[in-house]
């Protein structure tokens, strides 16, 4: 009994990988490296002293993918193959529509054509829009302004229709914060391409001397320093969240949504300040204009995660920021 990992060669798929053969599963990646490389697969198997299956598959190509599941004894899949920059989507609006959800669509129609009904599905904090006022709760009303965040808002809605057309699935919608940070080792991290429009990669492009300074989109938000607050969860806890969420689906049915998240709000100023504080590096910045579509704060409520999946995050902004530049200054280049 396998569990498929889509999207398994990514950042936050390839620490679940991790965290997933270290718990004892066997687990089948399937990626097609649009946002990664092949290299993460060996720095997964040394990491574990573990091997795995896995498949250059396009989620799309439905003859493909449904090879995958005749091929393996698939359990359950963790659906993290997507597109997932803001901006790009809405530059990009047509490729992120039928990447994503389509991407949902053909996945659904696979499982359910193999008898496979247990998918846990990457959601993430951006479905609560710009109205409800942190810490927010799964049950706030959602809506989205960007077509990333409406990929994310369908794909919810998909999974829970799903379910009610068919009550033998069991779905975990996981709605994740900011993941940051790395695995301890150095091995395995973010490698963004180009230049990254996610805060702590781009801080540690300037620590790195890759980037001259950082940019605070603005300082004059309605926070304690101006700056715009989030909930950053180190990437191992949030993968730790995952098994839980499979641990959780294989004994139930039903849809069931987790805020992955800390609980706690940082500012820019903070996550810079304690950056320099956990790796003795400067991180030059000035302050600039707002970015467009940016909320003042945004933070979980991860009570429900606790009281269901018996899971809260353990490392601290300074383990989040001291594992971040391990991986950076390790691999300057990425993979
Ligand atoms: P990532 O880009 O590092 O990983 C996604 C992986 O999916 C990549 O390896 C990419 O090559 C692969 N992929 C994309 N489309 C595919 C397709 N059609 N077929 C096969 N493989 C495909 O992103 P990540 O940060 O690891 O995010 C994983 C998931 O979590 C995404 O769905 C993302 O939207 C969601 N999420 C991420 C964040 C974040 O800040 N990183 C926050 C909330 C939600
Ligand atoms: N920021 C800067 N300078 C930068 C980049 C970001 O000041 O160069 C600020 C932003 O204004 C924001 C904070 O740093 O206040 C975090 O910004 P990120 O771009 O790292 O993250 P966001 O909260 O904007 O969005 C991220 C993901 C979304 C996801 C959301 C919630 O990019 O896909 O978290 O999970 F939806």
């Amino acid at each position: 009994m396998s569990i498929l990992i889509t999207g398994g060669a990514g950042y936050i798929g390839s620490h679940t990988s991790v965290e997933l053969l270290n718990a004892g599963y066997d687990i089948v990646i399937v990626d097609n490296f649009s946002n990664s490389k092949p290299e993460v697969l060996n720095r997964i198997k040394e990491l574990t002293g573990k091997g795995f299956k896995f498949y250059e598959v396009d989620v799309l190509d439905k003859d493909a993918l449904s090879q995958v599941f005749s091929e393996n004894h698939i359990e359950a899949v963790i659906h993290f193959a997507g597109l997932k920059s803001v901006g790009e989507s809405v530059a990009m609006p047509i490729n992120y529509y039928y990447n994503n959800i389509t991407g949902n669509l053909i996945l659904a129609e696979v499982m359910a054509k193999h008898n496979v009904k247990k998918i846990v599905f990457s959601s993430s904090a951006t479905v609560y829009g710009m109205n409800n006022i942190s810490p927010l709760t799964e049950d706030l009303p959602l809506s989205t302004t960007n077509p990333y965040g409406s990929t994310k808002l369908m794909g919810e809605q998909i999974f829970q229709d799903i379910y009610v057309s068919d009550n033998e699935w069991s779905i975990a919608l996981l709605r994740y914060f900011n993941p940051i940070g790395a695995h301890e080792s150095g091995r395995i991290g973010e490698d963004p391409k180009g230049i990254p429009n996610n805060i702590m990669p781009y801080i540690t492009q300037v620590a790195v001397g890759k980037r001259e300074k950082l940019n605070v989109f603005g300082d004059d938000y309605d926070t304690h320093d101006g700056t715009g607050v989030r909930d950053y969860i180190h990437v191992v806890d949030l993968a730790k969240g995952h098994l839980k969420a499979v641990e959780k689906i294989m004994g139930t049915k039903g849809v069931k949504i987790y805020n992955l998240g800390t609980g706690i709000g940082y500012s820019v100023l903070d996550l810079v300040k304690n950056f320099e504080e956990a790796t003795g590096v400067k991180v030059p910045y000035v302050i600039t204009k707002r970015r467009p579509g940016d909320i003042a704060a945004c933070f979980s409520d991860p009570t429900k995660a606790l009281k269901e999946l018996n899971w809260k995050t353990e490392k601290t902004l300074k383990d989040m920021c001291k594992d971040s530049w391990k991986w950076q200054s390790n691999n300057p280049k990425g993979y």
